[in-house]
């Protein structure tokens, strides 16, 4: 281990969209970082940046295979949990290695760490879980959990499980509900609302939008690797056992506020609205406890990111995205 760096991160399922990103934060900062992953979308390209960093090392492999996880575990002072199956349409398609991974791995996962001298571990967990609302308030961290999809419902299972279990575990746990993200990574996904609604339009495609006065937050890679940090580098006294919503009050929009970011930027585009569509979520979140707690604030707005996509787009980024279609989105898995 580097001699300056006091502190050393497993990142598991680091290679993926805010993995990639939050090794970044922690390499520029006091820590070094290990990363397990899986590389279920064939992308340890994603980690090319850091392979020459002597603070950074990687071990391919199952993070429930309890021996890699072992073998991961040399030096490591905190856990940051990002492996799962990603996604709704992902969780559905895959739904045994959904259950597999995200649930009773990451409780295997909660249960084993006991073993280690673990300082935090953070379980990055989703706003989904709030699923569908039927009130315009916004939901904070003690609003009724709605899970509309299987992959919502594991991660509400593994949140019951920290909570249920605080009195068999020896280290410190915060659970983090992000947004959904949004923003450039070194493994960008196209799947998700904004990086794709941006580019079907920015390509001067048609882009057909279901249920498009639906809610949803939304939050920048770079906003909820500063969110993670903030977290271990917190008194345990103010984040141990808790949990936290990640964003920002200002950045909830509908399907079509989004749109309409997009097309002002573009000053034109072609949108189909439809009726009906298969997601059924619809929630506006609070997130006034991880401002006033932990003093969090994001940087980044939907409009900037927007813009900045827009720019890469159209100055020939992401070339590859046809022939390399499953590193830019949760399609199909690599197992
Ligand atoms: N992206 C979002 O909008 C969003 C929003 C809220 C919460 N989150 C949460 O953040 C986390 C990361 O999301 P992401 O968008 O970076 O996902 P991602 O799919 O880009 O990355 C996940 C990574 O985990 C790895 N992985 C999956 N299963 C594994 C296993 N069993 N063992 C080892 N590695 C495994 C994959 O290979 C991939 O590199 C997830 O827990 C997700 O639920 C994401």
């Amino acid at each position: 281990m580097n001699q300056e760096k006091d502190r050393k991160v497993l990142v598991i399922g680091g290679a993926g969209y805010i993995g990639s990103v939050l090794i970044s934060h922690l390499l520029n900062g006091q820590y070094s970082v290990v990363v397990l992953d899986k590389l279920l979308y064939d992308n340890q390209k994603s980690l090319a940046e850091f392979e020459l960093n002597n603070s950074f090392s990687f071990i391919q492999g199952d993070f429930c295979d309890n021996s890699k996880l072992d073998n991961s575990m040399d030096g490591v002072t905190d856990v940051v949990l990002l492996a799962s199956l990603v996604g709704d349409p992902l969780c559905k398609k895959y739904s045994d290695e959904a259950k597999r991974i995200n649930e009773e791995g990451s409780i295997n996962l909660i249960k084993r760490l006991n073993r280690f001298a673990l300082d935090k571990f953070v379980f990055l967990s989703t706003c989904s879980n709030y699923g569908l609302r039927d009130t315009d308030e916004p939901a904070d961290e003690q609003a009724e959990l709605n899970p509309k999809s299987l992959y919502a419902e594991t991660k509400v299972n593994v949140e019951q499980y920290l909570i249920n279990n605080q009195i068999n575990i020896n280290y410190s746990w915060t659970v983090l509900r992000s947004a959904t993200a949004f923003g450039l990574s070194p493994r960008m996904r196209f799947d998700l609302t904004i990086s794709e609604f941006t580019r079907e339009l920015a390509l001067d495609r048609e882009l057909l939008v279901y249920d498009e006065n639906t809610w949803r937050p939304y939050c920048h890679v770079d906003d909820i690797s500063d969110a993670i940090i903030n977290v271990l580098e917190a008194p345990k006294k103010i984040v141990s056992g808790e949990i936290f919503n990640v964003g920002c009050n200002g950045e909830n929009h509908t399907k079509k506020g989004i749109v309409d970011i997009i097309i002002a930027q573009l000053k034109s585009g072609k949108v189909k609205y439809e009726k009906g569509g298969r997601d059924p979520r619809n929630y506006k979140v609070n997130f006034d406890k991880i401002s006033k707690v932990l003093k969090f604030q994001t940087n980044h707005t939907v409009k900037n990111a927007v813009e900045e996509l827009i720019e890469k787009i159209k100055t020939g980024s992401f070339v590859d995205i046809e022939s390399d279609k499953n590193f830019y989105g949760n399609y199909f898995l690599n197992l």
